[in-house]
C-alpha cells in the first residue's frame, strides 16, 4: 500500500554530479555510497523528510538503470553537521565515479534515519534496507520507471 505521507512528493526525480562524502561509505560500512552535492540537497522539497528511500539510478558513462537505496539527512550515528543525500546503487561498477552525473528517481520510503548503539548495528540495518529496496523495486508498479524518459533524455528532473 502506498505510504500516504510521501505520496505528494514521490516519485521525485533529481540529478547532479557525484561528489566526495566523508569517506566512510565503503571503508567502515562495506557499502559504497555516491553523494550528491549541495545543489541537489538545497532543492529537495520540504515535504521530503529525512530518512531512507528506494528508487532507480543511473550514472553517466555507464550502461543501465539500477536499483538504489539512499539516505537523506544528518547521519545521526556519525552526528554530521551537514545534510547529505547518499545513494548506494545495487550494482558493482568496479570503479569510483566521482564527478560523473548521477540520475535518481526516489519512489518509496523505508524508514527514518536513526542512531545505533554500534557500527555493527548500523551495518546490519543498512543490509536490511538494501534487501527491502531490492524487493520493493521488483514490484510491477515501479517497472515503468526503469525505462522512464528521464533516464534517456537530457532533463534534470524536478530539481
Ligand atoms: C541505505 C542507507 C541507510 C542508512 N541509514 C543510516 C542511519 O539510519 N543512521 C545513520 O547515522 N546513517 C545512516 N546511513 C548513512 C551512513 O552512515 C553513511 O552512508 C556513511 O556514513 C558513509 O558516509 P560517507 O560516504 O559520506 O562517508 C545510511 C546509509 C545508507 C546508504
Amino acid at each position: 500500500m502506498p505510504n500516504r505521507m510521501f505520496s505528494s512528493v514521490l516519485p521525485y526525480f533529481c540529478s547532479g554530479p557525484v561528489c566526495r562524502g566523508f569517506g566512510r561509505g565503503s571503508k567502515d560500512l562495506g557499502c559504497p555510497t555516491a553523494n550528491f552535492d549541495y545543489r541537489v540537497i538545497e532543492a529537495l522539497p520540504s515535504e521530503l523528510d529525512c530518512g531512507i528511500y528506494y528508487g532507480f539510478a543511473s550514472v553517466e558513462g555507464f550502461e543501465g538503470v539500477h536499483k538504489a537505496v539512499l539516505s537523506i539527512g544528518w547521519n545521526p550515528y556519525y552526528k554530521n553537521d551537514k545534510k547529505s543525500v547518499e545513494t548506494h546503487i545495487l550494482h558493482d561498477f568496479g570503479t569510483d565515479f566521482y564527478g560523473r552525473a548521477m540520475k535518481l528517481v526516489m519512489l518509496g520510503h523505508i524508514r527514518p534515519e536513526r542512531d545505533f548503539p554500534s557500527l555493527e548495528a548500523l551495518i546490519e540495518e543498512i543490509q536490511n534496507d538494501i534487501r527491502v529496496a531490492g524487493e520493493k523495486l521488483d514490484l510491477g508498479e515501479f517497472q515503468s520507471f526503469r525505462t522512464h524518459p528521464f533516464f534517456t533524455e537530457d532533463g534534470k528532473g524536478n530539481s
